[in-house]
């Protein structure tokens, strides 16, 4: 028998109650069945994000589709932005912001660091013009954390857009956008809202809303927004996943979203403890609670080990690669369902390493930080 579990950071597993309805029989997008389901997943996402507004769109694409949505959207030709690049993902910002001709205030940082908040403000005082800050909740390639409250707080009072790639935070942080200063947020289908890939979202607010300026054919909000405020889109949706959308988010607030936060803050900070007294060192110096992301030499050899033992990580992007695994907490995982990863580390440091004195010490430390932490 092979079991394969994923513990990467997209796609993640599914629970049952959502791979159920997704293999239910296809029914068409034009029907009232669906336009009665569609509109209750938008009641559902407004929980979710804890906002009446109806500023927000479903789109059948990946998270990039609803990233360059938000440039062609919000922005236009010539305005600046200031992007903070710490990632592969910080990275993409750059690249689509540049596809549409926006002028780019790059604050680049190596893998692994924050933003600077101090810094941050000095390059919105200097540069007052910026119409927009661009920025991932949580670096997926290195697993660093930038702090959206804070940078929210920092653009209330300035004509400045807060864009938050929330793409791993959705599902996983109580993100309140309205509350919180977010301008536009964006999530993915694939990450901690337990769906197959290839549904994105994008919620925007009142100020953003008048900044509404669409450009290109398919991605048009202004469009998009009209037609799905009416409980139906411009184009063919995702129907199964709008469907299996339905169940991960009844889901996700049966638990309550603070809940939510909490089992991922456990998971992950006891995930850490273990790695390290596993004599690894995880890279970010202020985590995201979504994914750890662990330095080792021998990463591709672990990794390789740990799938021959049934469980899935992801390696490093670009220049980590091989330098860097990395375990996610999103998706359909719990507390138990993390023994199976650190178990399987500490069993391919067997192989890998040649040793067998660790064994037992990075689950015991997992033990450890859930009995103090929850
Ligand atoms: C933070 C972040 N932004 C953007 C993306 C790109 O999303 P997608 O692969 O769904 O286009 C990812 C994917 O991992 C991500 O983690």
């Amino acid at each position: 028998m092979k079991k394969e579990r994923l513990f990467t950071p997209g796609p993640v597993q599914i629970p049952e109650r959502v791979l159920k309805v997704l293999g239910e029989p296809i029914i068409h997008h034009r029907t009232p069945e669906f336009k009665e389901i569609f509109a209750y997943t938008r009641e559902l996402f407004k929980r979710l994000v804890d906002s009446p507004s109806d500023n927000f769109v479903y789109f059948a694409s990946s998270g990039t589709g609803a990233m360059e949505a938000a440039v062609a959207n919000f922005f236009k030709p010539g305005e600046k932005v200031i992007v903070i690049n710490a990632g592969k993902f910080g990275e993409r910002w750059v690249q689509i912001a540049n596809t549409y001709g926006l002028e780019i205030v790059e604050l680049k940082y190596e893998w692994g660091k924050s933003v600077d908040i101090d810094q941050l403000k000095d390059s919105l005082d200097r540069n007052p013009d910026a119409k927009g800050v661009l920025f991932q909740i949580s670096e997926t390639s290195t697993g660093a954390y930038h702090d959206y409250k804070a940078i929210g707080e920092l653009c209330k009072n300035r004509d400045t857009l807060v864009v938050a790639d929330a793409i791993t935070t959705l599902g996983v942080y109580n993100i309140k956008p309205q509350q919180e200063g977010i301008d536009i947020l964006i999530g993915g289908s694939q990450k901690a809202l337990m769906l197959p890939p290839g549904l994105s979202i994008l919620w925007f607010s009142e100020r953003a809303e008048k900044r509404l300026n669409p450009k290109g054919y398919y991605f048009d909000v202004k469009k998009e927004v009209k037609k799905q405020k009416d409980a139906t889109t411009a184009y063919t949706p995702a129907v199964s996943l709008i469907i299996g959308l339905r169940e991960s988010l009844e889901i996700l607030l049966e638990e309550g979203m603070e809940n939510v936060e909490k089992r991922h803050r456990i998971m992950s900070e006891a995930t850490r403890k273990a790695v390290e007294e596993l004599g690894f060192k995880v890279l970010p110096e202020k985590p995201a609670i979504s994914v750890t992301a662990i330095l080792s030499e021998f990463a591709e050899k672990l990794r390789k080990e740990m799938l021959t033992l049934g469980v899935r990580t992801a390696g490093g992007q670009d220049h980590l690669k091989g330098k860097l695994f990395r375990i996610s907490h999103m998706g359909y995982l719990d507390m138990l369902d993390h023994f199976s990863a650190i178990g399987a580390l500490e069993l391919a440091m067997v192989k890998v390493l040649g040793k067998t004195d660790h064994l037992g010490k990075g689950i015991r430390a997992f033990q450890k930080a859930i009995v103090i932490n929850g």
